[in-house]
Parts: structure tokens; C-alpha cells; sequence
């Protein structure tokens, strides 16, 4: 009785591993453990879904473009505000899978259902995962959506986000052209900064949509997107003018526009940013 039913658990475990191997399903992996552990709060909306331990299908991401480098520094280290662990970088030689914007809705769908933080989960209207083209060199990283962008489920919809559609109009870009993220994908209750466990129970996604992107380049928005991502405490002064590297990204830090529209007198400054980007992209400056 009892072999015939671990003969029947096999089976269907073999069945359901080659139906995710026919869907280009390569690893799968167990999530990490989260900073927060959703206890006791019940999540805001019914359609909230797996558990927090659920083995996550992961796509091979595309092999990454050749790059003409300009110089790249590595930032020092030091306990980093935004504190979490990064997932190990996949192996180079992945059969190629998913394409990069099936990756992406896999990993989309994964983050719609995330609750690992479960005031936020709680408080949100949707997920905001990130918008524009998945095979773009270009991405912008901000910090977390605000309220517009809880209501419509798109990174830099509201004020901040106008900002940024002038600064890439001035660089000749329309936001289809690029991808655009943000470190969190849960609106922080009156748009607060994010606490460093939410930062770490995001890490992973933000990590994945990059490895799946492999954009050659990546500007971020701020003193969070620049600080998180590259696992440093150093202020933005000290962060811009120059090229960073993370796993292969030639990074950019500049000021967030929600910045600028307060300190409208750095709008020069975040030209001289976009300029030195746009030149290390072998783009006209207009
Ligand atoms: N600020 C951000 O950092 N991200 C958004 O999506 C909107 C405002």
C-alpha cells in the first residue's frame, strides 16, 4: 500500500519536472529566508496567493551582450543600510530557456503574490513590477512606487515620473525604449523610505529581473536604488561621476527626480550625469 503510493508521488513529481523542463524551466530553487516572517497578518486581497516557501522556477536569462567598457569602479565596501543577501549569480553556460520577456512575466507573476513583507502586502492596491523593453540597454532604478504608481501599477507614473520622462526626452529616449525598476515593488505606507528588511526581502526580485535583463547599462535614481544596489553606505555626492560595476552592469548613480523637483538647482548636475551615460553608450548627446 504504502509503495504503491510513493510509486504514484514519483511519478507525478517526474511528470510535473518534465512539464517544467518542456516550459523551459532549467532550476528551481528555494527562496531565502526572509528577513520578516509573514506571521499573524492576513494579506489585503484574496487573489494573495502561495506560501512564502513555494520552490520558485527560475528562466535562464539570455547571454549578455558584448560591451565596450568605459573605466568602472568598484565601490568599497562597508555595511551596507540595505542589508540582505544576494542571489549567487547563475552559471554562464545555462541552456537558453525562456525568452527574456517570459522570464520576466514569470518572475512578475512571483512578485504579485509576494508576501514577505506582510505590512506591505497588506497595504498595498497591486505590485508595481517595472515597465519598457526587456532587451533595452538602458535601465533605470528607483526607489519604491508612490501612490499613483500603487494605483496603476507602473514604476514613475507620478509626479517624479513626468521629471523623468523630460530628463529622457532631453536625452533623446522615450521610456519604451529603456526598463525601468524600482528596489521595492510595494508602495512603504506614506511614502516612506524602505526599511532595510523590506530592501532584503526584495533583494532577490531586483537581482533576478537584472540577471534576466542584463542590461549593459543601469542609472539609479537616488541615494536607495544607488546605496542598495551596490551595497555601500557612501552618500550620493561621493557615488556620482563615475562608473560602478555590478555583475557585469555599468552603474550610474544620479539624483532621484522627486529630488529635483524640491532642489531644481541639481537639474544641472543630473545633466552632467546623463551626459556622461549617454557618451559611454556611443549616443549623440542632443
Ligand atoms: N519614485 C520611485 O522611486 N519610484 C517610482 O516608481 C515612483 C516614484
Amino acid at each position: 500500500m504504502e509503495q504503491a503510493l510513493w510509486s504514484r508521488s514519483c511519478r507525478a513529481l517526474r511528470q510535473r519536472l518534465e512539464s517544467l523542463r518542456r516550459a523551459g524551466v532549467v532550476q528551481l530553487v528555494r527562496p531565502e529566508p526572509f528577513a520578516v516572517q509573514p506571521a499573524g497578518i492576513p494579506p489585503a486581497r484574496a487573489d494573495v496567493g502561495p506560501a512564502a516557501g513555494d520552490t520558485a522556477a527560475v528562466a535562464a536569462p539570455a547571454a549578455r551582450r558584448p560591451v565596450a567598457r568605459p573605466q568602472v569602479e568598484e565601490v568599497a565596501g562597508g555595511p551596507s543600510a540595505a542589508a540582505g543577501t544576494m542571489a549567487p549569480a547563475p552559471p554562464e553556460d545555462r541552456p537558453p530557456s525562456l525568452s527574456r520577456p517570459a522570464a520576466l512575466d514569470v518572475l512578475r507573476h512571483e512578485v504579485a503574490h509576494c508576501l514577505r513583507c506582510p505590512p506591505l502586502a497588506a497595504s498595498r492596491t497591486q505590485t508595481v513590477f517595472g515597465v519598457g523593453d526587456p532587451e533595452a540597454r538602458l535601465c533605470f532604478f528607483g526607489e519604491a512606487p508612490g501612490a499613483d504608481e500603487d494605483r496603476l501599477g507602473e514604476p514613475f507614473v507620478g509626479a517624479a515620473g513626468k521629471l523623468l520622462d523630460r530628463i529622457l526626452a532631453a536625452c533623446g529616449l522615450r521610456r519604451e525604449e529603456v526598463y525601468i525598476l524600482n528596489v521595492l515593488k510595494c508602495r512603504p505606507p506614506g511614502n516612506r523610505t524602505p526599511a532595510p528588511e523590506e530592501i532584503a526581502n526584495c533583494r532577490t526580485f531586483f537581482e533576478r529581473q537584472l540577471q534576466i535583463l542584463q542590461p549593459e547599462f543601469l542609472c539609479c535614481l537616488g541615494a536607495t536604488a544607488a546605496q542598495t544596489l551596490l551595497r555601500t553606505t557612501q552618500p550620493l555626492g561621493r557615488l556620482r561621476g563615475r562608473f560602478h560595476d555590478h555583475q557585469g552592469i555599468q552603474v550610474l548613480v544620479t539624483y532621484h527626480p522627486a529630488y529635483l523637483l524640491r532642489s531644481p538647482d541639481k537639474k544641472r548636475d543630473t545633466w552632467e550625469d546623463m551626459k556622461m551615460l549617454l557618451r559611454a553608450m556611443g549616443r549623440e548627446i542632443p
